[in-house]
């Protein structure tokens, strides 16, 4: 069996910097055509003139032959001025601003301490209409980690929503029921990227028969019900949801140790995974919509005119790539994927 797309985009995806990017950016280019690059480098990707730059590393790093367009993304600080809103948008090559609540994930402490005293930039973004990307998940020490998704809804997605009707905002990598309720009560422009991940697994695969820290991501699995909620609003055709892989990668020694860090990896294999995800659902149909067409639409970017296609045909990752001077353990490594990519 074969099904052919219209080639997807990742609308959220890390692809670190150097020797790391360099060994992970290919996988990426190979599936998707464009990507939204998350700005959460070591420093913090903060001007349009940083992004810039590491915009043409990443075009230096892809191997030749490739026409992957990387979409670049400020990070929000306390201290972002109007001034950089303006000069990013002009640019072309900014698509959005990035929130990350301080301290809420990997190089997130540069973030964002108040979102209310944003509120003069935010407007800024409002007017030139260029869209506020959230991790939203609240960083209250007294917040369950599992309830830090829905506490935020609550306590600052309403809010924002209704100061700034008008500012396009991408609720990023859902993982709660509440939020699929949420993103499907809204009026105007609200998206909400899905990672596969969530849509595979809930928080037993972190814990079944130990720790398994390759799971192990922000916003953290959750219960089945959550899964399900996502499954559901990922296969229903509804145009808010769209793909986003959270593509992450960590060196395998710093994913497993004590305190390992937060992130899975997928680019290696990220279309073929929720291809799986679909076709457990019955719902092939609805792929290419949700990894191909509602991203571009939201964005207000033409849809791509290239097709890929996908083979269901069995093949097993390896257990590590190369990752920069490291390796980097693939989600689900040593499992079979059903759906392969036709080269
Ligand atoms: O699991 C995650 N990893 N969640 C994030 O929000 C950041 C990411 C990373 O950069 O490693
Ligand atoms: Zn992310």
């Amino acid at each position: 069996m074969q099904i052919t797309l219209i080639q997807p985009d990742d609308w959220h995806l890390h692809l670190r910097d150097d020797d790391a990017m360099a060994s992970v950016v290919a996988h990426s280019a190979e599936r998707f055509a464009r990507a939204i690059v998350m700005p959460n480098l070591r420093p913090p990707i903060t001007t349009t003139q940083m992004a810039s730059a590491y915009r043409e590393r990443i075009l230096n790093a892809l191997p030749e032959s490739t026409t992957f367009t990387p979409l670049m993304t400020l990070y929000m600080t306390d201290r972002l001025s109007h001034d950089e809103i303006v000069t990013a948008k002009q640019s072309g090559i900014v698509k959005g601003v990035k929130l990350y609540p301080a301290g809420a994930t990997t190089n997130s402490d540069a973030g964002v301490t108040d979102i209310r005293k944003l509120y003069p930039v935010l407007e800024t973004m409002q007017r030139e209409k260029l869209p506020l990307l959230i991790h939203a998940e609240v960083t209250d020490p007294q917040v369950d980690i599992f309830d830090r998704e829905q506490v935020f809804i609550d306590r600052h997605l309403i809010p924002l929503k209704q100061d700034f009707p008008d500012l396009p905002m991408v609720f990023e990598h859902i993982t709660t029921k509440q939020a699929v309720d949420f993103v499907r009560a809204c009026e105007g422009r609200l998206g909400a990227t899905i990672t596969v991940q969530h849509l595979l697994y809930n928080r037993n695969a972190m814990l079944q028969g130990g720790i398994r820290p390759h799971y192990y991501c922000l916003p953290i699995l959750k219960r089945e019900t959550h899964q399900t909620a996502l499954i559901e609003a990922a296969t229903s055709g509804e145009p808010h949801f769209f793909l986003g892989t959270d593509s992450a990668p960590h060196p395998q020694h710093a994913k497993e140790c004590a305190c390992g860090c937060a992130g899975c990896y997928t680019a290696h294999a990220a279309i073929e995974l929720y291809a799986e995800v679909f076709e457990q659902a019955d719902a092939l149909d609805k792929l290419e919509g949700f990894a191909s067409l509602f991203g571009p639409d939201f964005y207000d970017l033409p849809r791509n005119s290239k097709t890929i296609t996908l083979q269901k045909m069995a093949w097993q990752p390896p257990e590590s790539y190369q990752f920069g001077k490291d390796k980097v353990v693939p989600l689900g490594s040593g499992e079979t994927i059903n759906w392969q990519l036709v080269r």
